[in-house]
């Protein structure tokens, strides 16, 4: 198994390329499977994430060609096979993306149904009384969803919680429904938008992504289309708060500050300088840094997936910070990790006090998930000595060429077997 050492102490400074957004890429690979025509999908970034979805297309039907870098080809054709295994489905829970647009296509869709996972429960419900209220007749057995509908039905769905996938899903099996499909407090998050644009420019009839009332008035047959997805606004954000943290000076090329600024506000309050652009943000560290209070909450507030880059932020900034997760009930894994380099959190349910201190050390510690592992290269590089992270296919699956852009910007950082 492989891990990364790092030797912290150096603060970040020169600039990088920010990739394509991870959970923007994975549901417009899915849209393949609501065409026969080809689609060109450009920006994507290569992760063990992307990967996994691509063979879980290919075994599905999905002819799949790798054009150049970051650029995707593919074709469905026919979709030979509608059934999403269970061997894919738990090592990536969105897999279950290519639920709705598999009924929508074929009449008929079977898919293992996602486990909890380290972070919470993370159900499929909203997902699955979706696609009822389509007409979609459901039945779980043998830890499968079973679904089959000759044909869907639009219909006016009000969503009890506002999931993000849950909204991708609902949208792309309403693009081939028989009339119109409301959903109702939808997902806000940009990603939610992307997908939306790429399926317009795909011919489907969608209003309101990116507010919370989405109508998709369905259409026979969506066609061709070459489309790019945005830059990726958690890896921005992560980087971001690294250099805030190690009093450092960065400049972010190919990113989108405008759907940003939840994370950048919080920078600014921790002492940061930020300039920005349209697809530029160069972030300074003069001041010293400030802890600062932080509340998940769906798109446009905080992010869940940057709720533990802060955590190591707060944990070495001045005073003491409250951070309130307000998305999955088990993500405070990392708290016991940074501990052992030195900071001082206490869990309260699900607020986590941080007390901030002059400096953390380095150790060896284990990555729980994605964003975790993440917040533990973040506390590597600001830590005194040398930090060894194990476990870290989980950052694989979410950052692309982690290594190589740290090292760019100065980062002693190095993976071994
Ligand atoms: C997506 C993101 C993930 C991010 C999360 C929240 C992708 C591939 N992943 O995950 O990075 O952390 O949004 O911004 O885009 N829920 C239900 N029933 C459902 C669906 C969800 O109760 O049917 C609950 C979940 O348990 C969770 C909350 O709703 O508490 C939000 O989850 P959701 O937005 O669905 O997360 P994902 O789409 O899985």
């Amino acid at each position: 198994m492989q891990k990364l050492t790092i030797h912290g102490g150096t603060p970040l400074s020169g600039e990088i390329q920010i990739s394509g957004a991870k959970n923007a890429a994975l549901p417009i690979l899915c849209t393949s499977l609501l065409t026969y025509e080809s689609l060109r999908i450009k920006n994507v970034p290569h992760l063990n994430d992307v990967t996994t979805m691509l063979k879980l297309l290919k075994q599905m039907g999905t002819n799949i060609s790798i054009d150049k870098d970051s650029e995707i080809s593919l074709t469905t054709t026919h979709l030979s096979n509608p059934i999403a295994p269970y061997e894919m489905v738990k090592t990536m829970r969105a897999a279950i993306l290519v639920l709705g647009p598999m009924l929508a296509r074929t009449g008929e869709a079977k898919i293992s149904l996602p486990g909890g996972c380290a972070i919470g429960l993370r159900p499929v419900d909203q997902h699955i009384k979706g696609l009822q209220a389509m007409g979609a007749e459901i039945h779980i057995k043998h830890g499968y969803i079973h679904a089959k509908a000759s044909q869907l039905i639009g219909a006016h769905i009000v969503m009890d919680t506002v999931t993000v996938t849950g909204t991708e899903n609902l949208m792309m099996a309403a693009t081939l429904a028989e009339g119109i499909t409301t959903l109702e407090n939808a997902a806000r998050e940009p990603e939610v938008v992307d997908l939306a644009c790429c399926l317009i420019s795909m011919g489907a009839k969608i209003h309101g992504a990116g507010s919370d009332v989405i109508t998709i008035k369905g259409v026979k047959l969506l066609h061709e289309t070459t489309y790019q997805v945005i830059a990726d606004r958690i890896e921005a954000g992560t980087f971001l708060v690294a250099a805030a943290a190690s009093g450092g000076d960065i400049h972010l090329k190919n990113t989108c500050p405008n759907i940003l600024n939840s994370v950048l506000d919080k920078l600014v309050e921790s002492g940061a300088k930020i300039q920005s652009g349209e697809d530029w943000v160069n972030l300074k560290m003069t001041n010293k840094l400030q802890s600062v209070n932080i509340c998940t909450a769906p798109y446009p507030a905080f992010p869940t997936d940057m709720q533990a880059q802060f955590m190591v932020l707060n944990s070495v900034a001045e005073g003491t910070s409250r951070i309130t997760e307000n998305i999955f009930e088990n993500r405070f894994m990392h708290v016991l990790e940074l501990k052992r380099m030195g900071a001082r959190i206490e869990v309260e349910g699900n607020t986590a006090v941080v007390h901030g201190v002059d400096k953390l050390e380095g150790a060896s510690v284990m990555a729980t998930d994605l964003r975790a592992s993440a917040c533990l290269v973040l506390a590597g590089l600001i830590a005194q000595g040398e930090t060894i992270i194990d476990r870290i296919y989980h950052l694989d699956r979410g950052y692309e060429r982690i290594e190589e852009k740290l090292l760019s910007l100065g980062v002693k950082i190095n993976r071994i077997n």
